[in-house]
């Protein structure tokens, strides 16, 4: 059987992909940031997943305003990665893994959730910045099922509906007959507003409360609409929905989670950067 080892929540910042392409991680502006990952590293190289699920927004380059699903699945055997417009590196191409896109996908249809499932798909930064992140030396040693969820165009997912389909993801993955190590990455946030009379709004406050609740409270931030989430952590911190995701996966492996590491740092470009990895007991 699969066996759930974790989950990760980290920021996708396009300008993260430009600082790792030009070497620039030991400046002092990105230090902090950079710093927060090492012991992550050390934790993967012992709990050694195969498969990432990977919840993320596309930001435009796969899906645009014409055409905007609520969630949809990757189902391809390959994901190309493309710059949606920040001049930022493509990464090489992932592998997919097409028997757990579909056990993803019959599993959430039979629960009644309306997904769209694509067999090719472009990934863009939110996918990708991520992977790079966790696995900066390339060549990457997992496979991935990409899971996206509207954060750009509304209307957008409630939050306990997200929770509803972190959970049923979570269920999918530990019912998957393979013997495959899974981890649950979520990519987005926190806090940022990249545009309007807003722009530059960043709440440590929340971001701190949120990241606690996903130890202490997981279903914390399923109280808020998201136009509450909106004015609390900026039009794009609503990103904060793939983490809640994420935290709702986990649950299929038991009710608690133990903290691997976390950082917190704000901040980068206009956005208040968070990492969070968390094992599974
Ligand atoms: C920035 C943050 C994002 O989440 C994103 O998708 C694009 C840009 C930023 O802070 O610059
Ligand atoms: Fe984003």
């Amino acid at each position: 059987m699969a066996k759930i080892i974790g989950g990760i929540g980290t920021s996708h910042i396009p300008a993260i992909g430009n600082a790792i392409h030009k070497g620039l991680q030991a400046e002092p502006y990105w230090k902090p940031f950079f710093d927060g990952y090492p012991p992550v590293h050390d934790w993967l190289a012992t709990a050694r997943p195969d498969v990432v699920v990977m919840f993320y927004n596309d930001h435009g380059l796969n899906f645009f305003l014409d055409k905007m699903p609520t969630f949809a699945v990757g189902a391809a055997a390959q994901y190309a990665s493309a710059d949606e417009g920040w001049g930022i590196p493509a990464q090489p191409p992932v592998g997919g893994e097409p028997a757990l896109s579909w056990q993803l996908i019959n599993t959430l249809v039979d629960l009644e959730f309306d997904i769209v499932s694509c067999q090719e798909m472009l990934v863009d930064h939110a996918c990708t910045l991520p992977l790079k992140l966790l696995w900066p030396q390339g060549d990457w040693p997992v496979t991935i099922v990409p899971v996206c969820i509207n954060t750009v165009q509304f209307p957008l997912p409630k939050a306990s509906r997200v929770y509803a389909l972190g959970k049923a993801v979570g269920e999918a993955v530990a019912a998957w007959g393979e013997d495959q190590r899974v981890l649950f990455v979520a990519s987005g946030g926190l806090s940022h507003q990249l545009d309007g009379t807003r722009a530059g709004h960043i709440n440590k406050r929340f971001d701190l409360q949120f990241m606690d609740s996903l130890l202490t409270n997981p279903e914390w931030a399923t109280q808020f609409s998201v136009h509450e989430i909106v004015e609390k952590a900026g039009t794009q911190g609503v990103e904060l929905l793939m983490w809640l995701a994420m935290r709702a996966a986990l649950t299929a492996a038991g009710p608690s989670v133990r903290k691997v590491h976390s950082n917190y740092h704000l901040p980068i470009s206009n956005t208040a950067t968070a990492l969070l990895a968390l094992e599974t007991a």
